[in-house]
């Protein structure tokens, strides 16, 4: 059976006294832990760790890692600025955006220092004709991805990010007719990537530096597998770094070039550093050949990825009155959708895969795990109109402090316009 990773039965149920359910609990121990593994990447020539910070994008969080020394990727306009309004120094800011920012947006962040990652060609050309002579990076499809389902999988021929790596002539030239000077190649091939084909990929990214001689920067992107469940892998950052490590130095050998290296996870600092608790707020059983259900007072609304990835999260129930006894469960979200289930078949063959789970009845606890990546920040926020869930952080004195508070019912309809 799955376990709790850093919470304690104790610590959740206060946890849940203080704030209530749905209720996000980060760690700021592991957070510091896997900022310290990321930090550690084999590196010759120098190192920088950009955080995803679409991975979560509490300023609570974006802080904590800026201080361990992290920059920030950015996905978009938007959380440049967002990250900005936390206090962080554009200039430690990257943005590798499939939607390039309005003018205004744009003008406000290559003003602040921002560093862009121009990730079609059209983004080379507006920022060529409003900043010519500037330096940029430029996100690359290297021409194959990886990723831990097909829908996290951002490289190869059926994927849109980044210019694809036939067309690095036209970027040559594009850059050229601007006076760009590409000083970083990007490539970032998908979410949950097999090692052996983000091998590949950094090998086709290699290549690609070759063809642009002022690049000082190869950026690497994320992707490294964490396992959220006990059977799940999760990839050796040292491992993987190795090889890439002597190839910095063959470049070198062969150019002259000192290459820094910049990778950007959001997964591995995110994924197991935060807890998602919440209560059994009913049951419901089908019979004779039919389910146990146990309905959550969160779901879909609070962790999109088993109903969007079919994504395997532990559920760990806490039950008061412990009965000693097993049910097979299917957990369910509490939005009216059928769809909205934590324990999805993981072959998301759209079978229901009832787990095994200790006896649990209404009212009882059941934690999450593995809820820090892609599942705040990535929520069907506000369906069925619940509010958004608060975030709480576990500081390392061992104090609980909150870092977002629950949403209101005001604060969901506050943009309306009534009707007269
Ligand atoms: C450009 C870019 N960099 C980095 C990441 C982080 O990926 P991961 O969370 O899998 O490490 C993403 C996520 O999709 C991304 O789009």
């Amino acid at each position: 059976m799955e376990k709790l990773k850093f919470l304690t039965p104790e610590l959740a149920e206060e946890t849940r006294a203080k704030f209530g359910t749905p209720t996000y609990l980060y760690d700021e121990q592991t957070l510091k832990a896997q900022a310290a593994k990321a930090l550690a990447f084999p590196n010759a020539f120098g190192l920088t760790v950009r955080y995803a910070m679409k991975a979560s994008p509490n300023a609570a969080i974006l802080r904590i890692f800026d201080r361990c020394g992290l920059q920030l990727d950015a996905s978009s306009g938007w959380e440049c600025e967002r990250a900005i309004l936390a206090g962080i120094n554009p200039e430690h800011l990257s943005l590798s955006t499939q939607e390039f920012p309005a003018r205004a947006q744009l003008e406000r962040l290559q003003a602040r220092g921002v560093q862009f990652n121009l990730c079609s060609l059209s983004q080379i050309e507006t920022f060529g004709a409003h900043f010519p002579g500037q330096e940029v990076g430029v996100r690359f499809n290297p021409g194959l991805g990886s990723g831990g389902t097909s829908k996290t999988n951002v490289g190869g021929p059926a994927s849109s990010f980044g210019i694809w790596h036939e067309l690095v002539p036209q970027v040559r030239e594009l850059a050229a007719k601007h006076r760009l000077r590409v000083v970083r190649v990007h490539t970032h091939i998908g979410s949950g990537s097999d090692p052996a084909v983000w091998q590949r990929a950094a090998d086709l990214s290699f290549n690609m530096v070759r063809q642009f001689p002022d690049a000082t920067v190869l950026n690497l992107g994320g992707g490294y597998k964490v396992g959220r469940m006990a059977e799940e892998k999760t990839t050796d950052l040292g491992e993987i770094g190795a090889p890439i490590l002597q190839k910095f130095k063959t470049l070198s050998e062969e150019t002259g070039r000192a290459l820094r290296l910049e990778i950007e996870p959001g997964t591995f600092l995110l994924a197991n550093s935060c807890s998602l608790l919440t209560t059994v707020q009913d049951v419901a059983d089908t019979g004779e050949g039919g389910y146990h259900f146990l309905k959550l007072d969160a779901g879909m609304t609070e962790i999109l990825r088993p109903s969007l990835y079919a994504a395997q999260h532990p559920v760990i129930l806490l039950p008061r009155k412990p009965t000693g006894a097993a049910k097979p469960y299917v957990v369910v979200g509490h939005c009216c959708e059928s769809g909205d289930l934590l324990t999805p078949s993981p072959a998301d063959s759209g079978e229901l895969a009832p787990r095994e789970l200790p006896e649990a009845g209404i009212g009882d606890l059941c934690v999450i795990e593995g809820a820090g990546a892609y599942c705040s920040a990535m929520s069907a926020k506000n369906y069925n109109s619940f509010p958004e869930a608060a975030e709480v952080l576990l500081r390392e004195s061992g104090e609980l402090v909150l870092i977002r508070r629950r949403q209101t019912l005001e604060q969901i309809v506050q943009n309306e316009v009534p009707l007269r």
